[in-house]
């Protein structure tokens, strides 16, 4: 009897269920703006790579992320074809996040194939207003020396040689950590003749610093990016009408 009266009951609820199921479709694209483990929520919105849909309150393309693999959304980087960043972590009240260049993730992995390798960007290029690369990361200067600059930077203690690296030589890679942020990005102060030089921000470790023998560990760990609000849409009034 008590059981009639439930199923009595759901089956009068059903019409209404699938009502409101409509209604949450039509409103907010019908999903959540979810991917892996993420919620995405304001400024940032999500559109799904294989459908095109997007999932949020579609605002400024800036804040446009896709999800990648369904387990991490990604940042899309400023310059076309090249590898964008992989979200790990946001912090919405401080409007930060924690990134990963996936341009750097061919550096980690050793490799005889050097055929299939892009080219390999300084990060900062690959960012632009109104995401900016947080001061409290350290820079690790990658340099990428001819083979007689190299004999040079062996003897530079503060310079230590990669181990692994896909796409460079490594007898010929050094990487220097703990360089503070340069915002015009040129780093004239680090400079190596006969080195080519790839700057990208790390973490510092709990200790403050960096260890350029850590190098994998940092880029893995990814950097702090900021992110500043859209300025306020700005008021019609007849006055600044008239004055211009
Ligand atoms: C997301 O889920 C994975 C396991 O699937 C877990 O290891 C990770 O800590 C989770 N991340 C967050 C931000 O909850
Ligand atoms: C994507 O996910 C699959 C398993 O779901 C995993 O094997 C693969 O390594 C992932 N790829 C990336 C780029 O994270
Ligand atoms: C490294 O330098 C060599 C020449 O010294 C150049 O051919 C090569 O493209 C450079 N590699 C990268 C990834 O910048
Ligand atoms: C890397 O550089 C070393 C020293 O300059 C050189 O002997 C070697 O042939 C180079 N390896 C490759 C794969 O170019
Ligand atoms: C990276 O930045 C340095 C310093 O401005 C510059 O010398 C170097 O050519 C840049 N590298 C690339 C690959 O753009
Ligand atoms: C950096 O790390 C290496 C290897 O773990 C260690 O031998 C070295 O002492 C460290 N350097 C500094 C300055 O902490």
């Amino acid at each position: 009897m008590h059981t009639w009266f439930m199923v009595f009951i759901w089956a009068w609820c059903l019409p209404l269920m699938f009502a409101v199921m409509a209604a949450e479709e039509q409103q907010g694209g019908g999903c959540s703006a979810k991917c892996g483990n993420f919620t995405i929520s304001d400024p940032f919105w999500l559109t799904d790579r294989e459908t095109g849909r997007s999932c949020g309150s579609p605002g400024p393309r800036d804040f446009e992320l896709t999800c990648l693999n369904s387990t991490h959304p990604v940042l899309p980087s400023f310059v076309p074809h090249s590898a964008d960043f992989a979200i790990i972590d946001v912090y919405y009240g401080e409007r930060s996040l924690r990134v990963v260049d996936l341009g750097k993730m061919p550096l980690l992995h050793d490799s005889s194939n050097t055929n299939s390798c892009l080219p390999i960007w300084n990060t900062s290029v690959k960012l632009a207003p109104p995401f900016k690369i947080a001061h409290v990361n350290l820079e690790l200067i990658l340099y990428n020396c001819t083979e007689e600059a190299a004999a040079a930077a062996r003897l530079k203690k503060e310079l230590v040689q990669a181990k692994t690296m896909r796409c460079l030589n490594t007898s010929n890679t050094f990487v220097r950590a703990g360089v503070p942020y340069d915002p015009t990005g040129k780093y004239s102060g680090y400079a190596l003749e006969g080195c080519d030089p790839i700057a990208l921000p790390v973490l510092r470790l709990p200790s403050g610093k960096t260890n350029a023998s850590h190098y994998e560990q940092l880029i893995m760990e990814g950097f702090l990016l900021k992110w500043d609000l859209p300025p306020p849409p700005r008021k019609f009034t007849p006055s600044n009408h008239l004055l211009f």
